[in-house]
């Protein structure tokens, strides 16, 4: 088995260097190979497959059957993007051994290069311990899908003042505990410049203005795929929900209609 081009050491040699990083989800082979054939550096397996593939509200049912499975199935479409397979919910909050067991099996059955896992300080112990074994993880702080609950609903984090420097010690925190990178999500643009000028990690924005290391989307919102509301930070690329729904009544067309298949 032969490492993918990009890899967790490559990240933090792209920020070195200044060069921008490019991140988007990924959930299944064909994914997989157009975010390589695009050059795209990351694909992202994110629990947000709960919601934008298995149409759950939030990403909280997803399991690591599922995570494993479309990690699995990217990595073996993608030969050049650092595949990143996502913790799902209450696969790392336990204990520090059943988290370092989960990373284990999303690089092991889900051939992931890297895993990554939502929160910051109280997190570090557990970021440790996995990267200690030798799994690059990419942290994940600010606005945590996972902790919808808490929030109620997917908010905006980091406005006022004491939001923001926990914010902060978060990123620096988990830099110390080895993290390979960051996704900084809804947060103030100004702060997550802040984080980025502070931290030699590089940091992913989503939500979080233009001043990150690097930017991901959940590809499904970028490319008009999903139904629902998708936050207002998301630019739509195409729409190919219309264009598939316009395939699809062609097709049906044709089929009640005899047109399709021709005789010859
Ligand atoms: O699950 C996901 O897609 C994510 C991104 C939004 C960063 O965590």
């Amino acid at each position: 088995m032969s490492l993918n081009v990009i890899t967790a050491p490559e990240l933090i040699a792209m920020k070195t260097r200044g060069e921008k990083i490019s991140v988007l989800t990924a959930y299944d082979y064909a994914w997989g190979r157009l975010i390589d054939d695009a050059g795209i550096d990351v694909a992202l397996v994110g629990d947000s497959l709960g919601m934008v593939v298995l149409g759950y509200e939030n990403t909280l049912l997803v399991t690591m059957e599922d995570m494993i499975r479309h990690t699995a199935a990217v990595a073996r479409g993608a030969k050049r993007a650092l595949v990143v397979g996502d913790m799902p919910f209450m696969s790392y909050q336990i204990s520090e051994n059943e988290a370092v067991r989960n990373a284990g099996r999303l690089i092991q059955e889900g051939n992931a290069g890297a895993v990554k896992l939502e929160g910051g300080a109280h997190m570090a112990a557990t970021i440790r311990k996995i990267v200690d074994i030798g799994i690059p993880v990419v942290g994940h702080i600010g606005m945590t899908p996972q902790s919808v609950h808490q929030y109620g609903g997917f908010r905006k984090q980091g406005k006022d003042e004491a939001n923001a420097v926990r914010i902060k010690n978060d990123a620096l925190t988990i830099q110390d505990a080895g993290v390979c990178a960051i996704v900084l999500e809804a947060i103030p643009s100004e702060l997550a410049a802040y984080i980025t000028e502070s931290v030699h990690v590089p940091t992913i924005g989503i939500g979080a203005g233009p001043d990150c290391d690097g930017q991901v989307l959940v590809a499904h919102d970028m490319l008009g795929l999903y139904d629902k509301t998708v936050p207002s930070y998301v630019k739509q690329y195409c729409n190919l929900w219309d264009t598939t729904l316009d395939a699809f009544k062609a097709y049906n067309e044709e089929v009640k209609g005899a047109k399709f298949p021709q005789r010859k």
